[in-house]
C-alpha cells in the first residue's frame, strides 16, 4: 500500500515536470526562486494575465569534472578561466537552484548568438565597473563599487589557435561605439557564456522579451517578482532536459516562460480579506498569549505568598 502511494507520486511528479534532483541533491541557499504560476496552463488565482511570451533555447551543460577534458566532451581550452570566474562568487546552483556538488556541479555554456539581445545587453551592463562617490577625510573619491552580479554569466573567446588557453573573461565593449578598438573587437559569433542555470533567474523575463506583446513591462526588472502582485511579470523555466552524457552528449534545450500579470477586482477582494482575517487571528493569538503570561505570574506570585505563610 505505502509503495503504490510512493509510486503514485512519482507518476505524479513526472507528469508535473518535477525535477527530481531538489529531493536527491539540495538546493543552495541563495535560491529564492520558485514556481510563480500554476503547472497546468492555468493562470494564476485572483489575477488577470495581459500577454505571455516563451521562448526555447539549446545550450550545452557540462559537469566541473568535464572542465580538464578536451572538446566537444570537455572546456579544457578555458578551464583555468572558468575556474577562475567561478571562484569569484558562491555557486548560484543549477535548474531549480539544484547543487549537485563539488565536481557534479553544473555549468551550462551557450554559443553568445544564442543568447537573447536583452540578456546580453544586461550582461554587459554589469560587467561595466560601477563607481560611487564616497567621501573620505574630507575629501570626495570614486571607489569601485562592489558588484557581485557581474560574475554570474561568464563571456569568453574562442580559441584561435589549437591548444591556446582562455584564462580571461572578454572585457565588456565601451558604451561609446567610437571607442571600440577593431583590432581587439572580438565578434559575438566567436563568443561563448558560461554560468549556473541558478543564475538565469535573474533575468528570466529578459530571455522572452523581445518581439512579446509586452517587450516593454517584460524589459522592466523592477517589475519582475517571485510571486504574484499587482502590476508584476512573473517567469519560470518550465522545461529542461538533461544531457544524455551515456551517449557523449552534452546538449539540452530549456524553455522560459513569463507573463505580466495585474490583480482582479475579486483577487484584490480575498486577499484584503485574508489578510484582515489573518491579522484578527494574530491579534488573538498575542492576548491568549498576554492571559497565559499574566496568569503563570499570578500563580507565581500567590504560591511564594502561600509559601511565606
Ligand atoms: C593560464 O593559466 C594557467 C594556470 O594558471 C597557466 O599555466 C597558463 O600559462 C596560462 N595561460 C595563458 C595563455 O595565460
Ligand atoms: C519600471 O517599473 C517600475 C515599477 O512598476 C516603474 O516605477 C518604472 O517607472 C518603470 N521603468 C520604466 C523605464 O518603464
Amino acid at each position: 500500500m505505502k509503495k503504490l502511494a510512493v509510486l503514485s507520486v512519482f507518476i505524479w511528479g513526472v507528469l508535473a515536470g518535477i525535477n527530481w534532483d531538489i529531493y536527491e541533491h539540495g538546493v543552495v541557499d541563495t535560491f529564492r526562486w520558485s514556481r510563480p504560476f500554476p503547472d497546468d496552463g492555468t493562470d494564476p488565482g485572483g489575477f488577470h494575465v495581459h500577454c505571455k511570451a516563451e521562448g526555447t533555447f539549446h545550450a550545452k551543460m557540462y559537469k566541473l569534472s568535464d572542465l580538464i577534458e578536451p572538446e566537444p566532451l570537455g572546456l579544457q581550452p578555458w578551464r583555468f578561466g572558468i575556474e577562475e570566474f567561478l571562484a569569484r562568487r558562491g555557486y548560484p546552483g543549477s535548474w531549480d537552484g539544484v547543487d549537485h556538488k563539488d565536481q557534479n556541479r553544473e555549468i551550462v555554456v551557450m554559443e553568445y548568438v544564442d543568447v537573447p539581445e536583452p540578456v546580453r545587453h544586461w550582461i554587459e551592463e554589469q560587467q561595466r565597473d560601477v563607481f560611487e562617490e564616497t567621501i573620505e577625510n574630507g575629501q570626495k573619491v570614486m571607489r569601485k563599487k562592489r558588484n557581485d552580479r557581474k560574475w554570474l554569466f561568464g563571456i569568453f573567446a574562442k580559441p584561435k589557435r589549437e591548444n591556446q588557453q582562455i584564462n580571461d573573461t572578454v572585457a565588456p565593449k565601451p558604451t561609446d561605439a567610437a571607442a571600440v578598438d577593431p583590432a581587439h573587437d572580438i565578434k559575438d559569433e566567436d563568443k561563448i557564456v558560461v554560468f549556473a542555470a541558478g543564475a538565469a533567474y535573474e533575468i528570466l523575463p529578459l530571455w522572452v522579451s523581445k518581439g512579446s506583446k509586452c517587450e516593454r513591462a517584460m524589459s522592466n526588472l523592477t517589475k519582475y517578482k517571485h510571486q504574484a502582485e499587482d502590476d508584476t511579470i512573473l517567469a519560470w523555466v518550465t522545461d529542461h532536459t538533461k544531457p544524455k552524457r551515456d551517449l557523449d552528449k552534452r546538449d539540452i534545450t530549456f524553455k522560459v516562460e513569463a507573463m505580466e500579470v495585474t490583480e482582479s477586482e475579486e483577487g484584490k477582494r480575498s486577499r484584503l480579506m485574508w489578510e484582515k482575517l489573518h491579522r484578527t487571528l494574530r491579534r488573538n493569538e498575542r492576548r491568549m498569549q498576554k492571559e497565559e503570561r499574566m496568569k503563570v505570574r499570578r500563580e507565581l506570585t500567590e504560591g511564594r505568598i502561600k509559601d511565606e505563610l
